[in-house]
């Protein structure tokens, strides 16, 4: 890795992921072999939002390369709820721990802590900005199943607030990918993601309804609708179970399509279709440990952690 902190995937080239992606592969064949690789190492996990599988599989990633872990805990139990603010916060943690994980709901965050720290701060989600290292476990989902490289991938539902999708599309510039949006006009990409994919010359087209390119797509990549980032709740209402798939809908796709969501899933896709061979999401959720795994151990060994 060329920098320390890890705040947006646009800092990703394609050398960068595909170094992660191969060292994660290379644990995920032999992974005892890693198990004292970083003992002594301390991880410091920041969560200021609500996480299920970005929390727990950095912990376990960390446990597993030998390390420790240290958490913040719920915001309730802080000191955050005696007023101190996020760069007070973080540079007190950085005291205790080798490298750090935030998750915060203000977008831009991640970005304005790595500039108080000094050691290497991953961002795990900044409100509706980037999440990187979910793009990280989705490339190599991607890789495993469908190749990386003249594949047609599409990208569904809230796209406006869903941070998973910003990080993936801008990584998937650096591949041969054609990129199709599917969402309602009031949650297609924001204007900065778009400029910034045009820019890069990527094959982007846009789209309101998924029947339109269904049949061409070797990933569908299924998202859900961010209600907590909604200003107003009408709004969200008006749009909520609008994009969903069934097994119905997936007659009209490729045999060998892969079904992704970075999850949690509410109702966008049908418990029916896990069944299916296509659906992939359970392991892309298990991919995030070696994928961290990999990211961790490069960042420590960057930084002369131990070993
Ligand atoms: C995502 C997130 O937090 O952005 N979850 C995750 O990390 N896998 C997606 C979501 O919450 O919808």
């Amino acid at each position: 890795m060329r920098q320390d902190h890890l705040i947006s995937a646009t800092q990703l080239s394609r050398a960068d992921i595909e170094a992660v992606l191969d060292r994660a592969a290379e644990i995920d064949a032999d992974p005892t072999a890693w198990q004292e690789r970083h003992a002594g190492s301390v991880l410091g996990l920041c969560f200021f939002e609500p996480s299920t599988r970005t929390r727990m599989s950095f912990d376990t990633a960390m446990k597993r390369l030998g390390g420790q872990t240290v958490d913040m805990g719920s915001v309730e139990s802080t000191s955050v709820k005696k007023g101190e603010t996020l760069a007070d916060t973080m540079r007190v943690v950085e005291g205790y721990a080798d490298a750090l994980v935030l998750r915060h709901p203000s977008e831009g965050s991640a970005k304005m802590a790595s500039e108080f720290v000094d050691v290497p701060l991953v961002n795990a989600g900044d409100g509706a900005g980037q999440h990187p290292t979910q793009t990280l476990l989705d490339l190599y989902t991607m890789r495993e199943n469908a190749g990386l490289d003249d594949i047609t991938v599409g990208i569904m539902g809230d796209l406006k607030y869903g941070r998973t999708v910003h990080s993936l599309a801008s990584a998937l510039t650096n591949f041969d990918v054609r990129q199709h949006f599917i969402s309602p006009e009031s949650l297609r990409l924001p204007r900065n993601v778009r400029y910034d994919l045009h820019d890069s010359g990527a094959q982007v087209r846009e789209h309101t309804e998924l029947e339109a390119v269904l049949a061409e797509l070797d990933v569908l990549y299924v998202t859900r609708i961010q209600r907590e980032r909604f200003p107003d709740e009408n709004e969200y209402r008006k749009v909520a179970g609008e994009y969903q798939i069934d097994t119905d809908d997936l007659d009209a796709a490729k045999e060998s399509l892969t079904v992704m969501h970075p999850l949690p899933r509410v109702d966008e896709i049908a418990p029916a279709v896990d069944d299916t061979d296509q659906a992939k999401y359970f392991e892309q959720a298990h991919n995030g440990v070696p994928v961290r795994m990999a990211l961790l151990d490069m960042l420590l060994d960057d930084t002369g952690g131990a070993q």
